[in-house]
């Protein structure tokens, strides 16, 4: 049996492994991280993260080739294959700060496993990294006093929160960089025998290293311009009279462009694409490719763009102030089918609005807890799972998440409950607008000219 341990128990960690625990019996697989709290609840039926069809699979694998643990260095010894999931966030001190990756916590681990380990070892970069760190790992594993052998390989992860189950049981495709050498070879070999249980040798993609661990930069950053050039183009359309969701649809059915990641919206959000695209951005500075940098970061500057436009029509809309006026924020994760609120348009969109001296009242179906750590230093937020009560009176509405069960909801009786005029604000482009407006709503879309009642 081969020994698979995995360092970091986090969104990708946690269901990577137990996927691969699920459909590879004949391993056993074990996740450490450092923090206990997380390892005790991956332990429980109440996991640490919300992901639709996670529980079955843990609990298919769990006891019988899956472990949590917390003891990492009594893990590394007798690992075969150490998968490193670590964050990797953006840097916030000294130089490179708000751009370049923050690299102590994967260093912190290199140097563990150079310390901990007495048997040769594969070991797989799974976080999302600059270029050319596996350079870097490998002078830390070689520096190691024993004559360990180490083989470094890259194995991104593309899953996308939400559909994390799904998209490893199904992925577009997996992505394994290794050095041309003979051994380089037999690790890349070693991790693809494990994809090999489920996904089709056609989807196993093999390169070298360095374009391994710059294609997961790329994929995030073509994502997000996707989105950003949608954007952009959604506030010509409230100008000039087109409807950025007509122009999107003509746009997406050309077979080159295609129709996802096309969707115009508040603003992507969450803990990697605009972690990725600034680190692609610092990159590109240190090579001295400036042209390259800023072209990719405007693709940030149109996302933060597009959330003050939202809270800037908001203000025009209700008369140029927000003093003192009630607004219901509905929806406060990153986007829907998760708790994660990381780097989620809606705390920016709260932030701005607490400036104008607004009130609010935040309603999320899974993000409430987040909600409350993230502007727990905030004045004038209330927070409710009850969208009927977040509306109670309120000035506006915004939809900054677009949750099915937002579109669900009775919107007469929320009119009736609001002060009037009522206004709506779609941030996700979910509801009927034209319905709306019969209610008696004044709305605002994204990308499209308001509907006014008569
Ligand atoms: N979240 C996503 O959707 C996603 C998708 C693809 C790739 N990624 C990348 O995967 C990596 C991990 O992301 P995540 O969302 O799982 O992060 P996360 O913060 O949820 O999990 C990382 C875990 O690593 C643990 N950790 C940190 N240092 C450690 C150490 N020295 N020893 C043991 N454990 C340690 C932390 O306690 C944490 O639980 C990042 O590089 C990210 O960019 C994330």
């Amino acid at each position: 049996m081969e020994n698979i341990l995995c360092i970091g128990a986090g969104y990708v960690g946690g269901p990577t492994m137990a996927v691969i625990a699920k459909h590879c019996p004949e391993y056993r697989v074990e996740v450490v991280d450092i923090n206990a709290e997380r390892i005790a609840a991956w332990r429980t039926d109440d996991l640490p993260i919300y992901e639709p069809g996670l529980l079955e699979v843990v609990r298919e694998a769990r006891g019988r080739n899956l472990f949590f643990e917390t003891d990492v260095d009594a893990a590394i010894a007798p690992a075969d294959i150490i998968f490193v999931s670590v964050n990797t966030p953006t840097k916030t001190f000294g130089e490179g700060a708000g751009q370049a990756a923050d690299l102590q916590y994967w260093e912190r681990t290199a140097r563990q496993i150079a310390r901990c380990s007495t048997s040769p070892k594969i070991v797989v970069e799974k976080s999302t990294l600059p270029v050319r760190t596996a350079e870097a790992m490998e002078a830390i594993l070689h520096s190691a006093a024993s004559e360990v052998q180490f083989d470094v390989v890259s194995n991104p992860e593309f899953l996308a929160e939400g559909t994390a189950i799904a998209d490893l049981e199904n992925p577009d495709r997996v992505l394994i960089g290794g050095h041309p050498t003979a051994s380089g070879q037999r690790a890349v070999e070693a991790i693809a025998d494990i994809y090999r249980h489920w996904v089709p040798e056609e989807r196993i993609l093999t390169t070298n290293l360095w374009s391994s661990e710059l294609s997961k930069l790329t994929a995030n950053a073509f994502l997000a311009q996707r989105i950003s050039s949608i954007n952009a183009v959604s506030a010509l359309c409230e100008c000039s009279g087109a409807d950025v969701r007509e122009v999107a649809r003509a746009v997406g059915m050309d077979r080159r462009i295609g129709p996802n990641f096309l969707r115009a919206g508040v603003g992507f959000g969450g803990s990697c694409f605009r972690k990725d695209i600034l680190n692609l951005v610092y990159l590109c500075r240190q090579y001295g490719l400036s042209e390259a940098a800023d072209y990719w970061q405007q693709v940030v500057n149109m996302n933060d763009y597009r959330k003050r436009r939202i809270v800037r029509t908001m203000i025009g809309a209700m008369y140029n102030t927000l003093a003192g006026k009630r607004i219901a924020v509905l929806g406060f994760a990153f986007k829907p089918g998760t708790s994660d609120t990381r780097d989620t348009p809606a705390l920016t969109i709260c932030k701005l609005l607490l400036d104008e001296n607004a009130t609010l009242a935040i309603t999320d179906p899974r993000a409430l807890d987040n909600a409350r750590k993230d502007l727990a230093d905030a004045p004038r937020c209330e927070f409710t799972d009850d969208p009927y009560e977040a509306v109670q009176g309120a000035h506006a509405l915004i939809l900054t998440t677009g949750w099915p069960e937002y579109a669900a909801l009775d919107y007469r009786r929320v009119h009736e409950s609001m002060a009037h005029p009522a206004f709506l604000f779609d941030g996700c482009n979910l509801l009927d607008h034209a319905a709306l407006a019969e209610i008696g709503f004044r709305v605002y879309p994204i990308g499209a000219p308001p509907l006014l009642p008569a």
